[in-house]
Parts: structure tokens; C-alpha cells; sequence
């Protein structure tokens, strides 16, 4: 099976977590736009969806579904978007797309967050991805210098704006044994706007779309 049949396995089993008549948050990336087809498909109503990226509003708008902003809601649902890599406790590297930011937002606001994967994201240790840092634009030499004196090897990712105007430095060779400290202490690194550790917020249901079908896992 390619890539793209097991994320789409496991976009359709995603609309077993959707619940009919509330708003509910969108994520970003090749497999969220397989769920979203797989949700106008189903006919299924929902209140409303708040969007994570201009790419992910442009394919709700396409297939008639109903944004709303996250200030017109009083919390979400349910969350439903894919990760760079997930292990077994469901923390995340995420940000590949570079909507990282918004994204963390509205799986916070979100009372259930279901991550939709193929079974290549799912890892023993997070780090093989190159972690994204959203900086802003003046500091990202500053932040880079930083990111050094963390262990890892910063860059730039090239030509790439963010929905919220800044930029991305992709990371490598950090040691993610420790991500919600990791995620912490990055942010903590003044013109860092968020990284792509999602620790603090982690995935409460992992679909995984497999050879044999999806599967439904819990952290552990
Ligand atoms: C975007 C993300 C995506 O969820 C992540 O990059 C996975 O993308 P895809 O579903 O295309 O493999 O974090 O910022």
C-alpha cells in the first residue's frame, strides 16, 4: 500500500471521532486534506471547523464545509490533524507543513485531539525529524545561536514565509529523551513564537493507518 492509501485509511476512520452538530479544530498537511474530503463525503453536519492554515481553509472552502474563527467558539470537540512523528505516550514532532503555531493553539482549545497518521510517523524515540521552530524574523540568527548551545544543528528553511509572517529553522540531531522539557525550554528562548514538540499538548487517540487497516491506539 503507498503512503497516501495508509493516510487515507486513517482519515476515514477519523469520522468515527467526529461528532455531529459542534465545532471542531482542522489541522494542516496532505493527510488533514484527506480527512476533509473524507467529511464532506460523509454528509455529515458539523457546527462549524476552525482552521490551522490558509491551505487547509482553501479546502474547506472548496468542499463547502463551515469555518468559523476560534473566537466565534467556546472550545472545540475534537481536533483532528497528522504529525511528523508520534510515540507511544502520543507526543508529537509536528510543523513539517510549517503550522506549528496554529496548530498547537487549537488542539488546546480542543477537548479531544485525534492524531491521523501511516504507520511510518509511528516512533520509539522522537528526533529523526528535524524539529521546526517558528522565530521571529529579526531573531533568527539570535535563536539559532541558541538552538546550538541545545545540541542541535539549525536550519533556515529557505524561501518559507508562515501563515503568521515569520520564519522556520529546522533542527537536527537534538536529543528529544525529555520532550516536554525540551518543548519548554526552547520556548523559552526569547523570538521563539512555538516549536514543534507537542508535548504539553499530546494526542489523546492515534489513528494509525496500517497495511492490515486503521488502528485505534491510546498513549501508554
Ligand atoms: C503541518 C503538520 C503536519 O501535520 C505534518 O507535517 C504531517 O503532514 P502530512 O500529513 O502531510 O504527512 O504538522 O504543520
Amino acid at each position: 500500500m503507498s503512503q497516501d492509501e495508509l493516510k487515507r485509511l486513517a482519515a476515514h476512520k477519523a469520522l468515527e471521532f467526529v461528532p455531529e452538530g459542534e465545532y471542531i479544530g482542522i489541522g494542516t498537511g496532505s493527510t488533514v486534506a484527506f480527512f476533509i474530503e473524507a467529511l464532506a463525503q460523509s454528509g455529515k453536519r458539523i457546527k462549524g471547523a476552525v482552521s490551522t492554515s490558509s491551505g487547509s481553509s482553501a479546502l474547506l472552502r472548496q468542499y463547502g464545509l463551515p469555518e468559523v474563527g476560534l473566537n466565534e467558539t467556546n472550545g472545540l470537540a475534537v481536533y483532528v490533524d497528522g504529525a511528523d512523528e508520534v510515540n507511544h505516550s502520543l507526543q508529537m514532532i509536528k510543523g513539517g507543513g510549517g503550522a506549528l503555531v496554529n496548530e498547537k493553539v487549537v488542539a488546546s482549545a480542543a477537548r479531544q485531539f485525534v492524531c491521523i497518521a501511516d504507520e511510518r510517523k509511528y516512533v520509539a524515540r522522537l528526533g529523526k525529524f528535524p524539529l521546526p521552530v517558528e522565530v521571529l524574523p529579526h531573531a533568527r540568527s539570535l535563536v539559532s545561536r541558541q538552538l546550538l548551545k541545545l545540541g542541535g544543528e539549525p536550519e533556515l528553511r529557505i524561501g518559507f514565509t508562515s501563515d503568521n509572517g515569520n520564519q522556520i529553522v529546522d533542527v537536527r540531531g537534538l536529543n528529544i529523551d525529555q520532550p516536554l522539557t525540551l518543548e519548554d525550554a526552547i520556548n523559552q528562548i526569547p523570538g521563539v513564537v512555538d516549536n514543534g514538540i507537542f508535548a504539553r499538548f499530546p494526542a489523546h487517540v492515534l489513528i494509525l493507518g496500517r497495511a492490515s487497516g486503521a488502528e485505534v491506539l491510546y498513549p501508554r
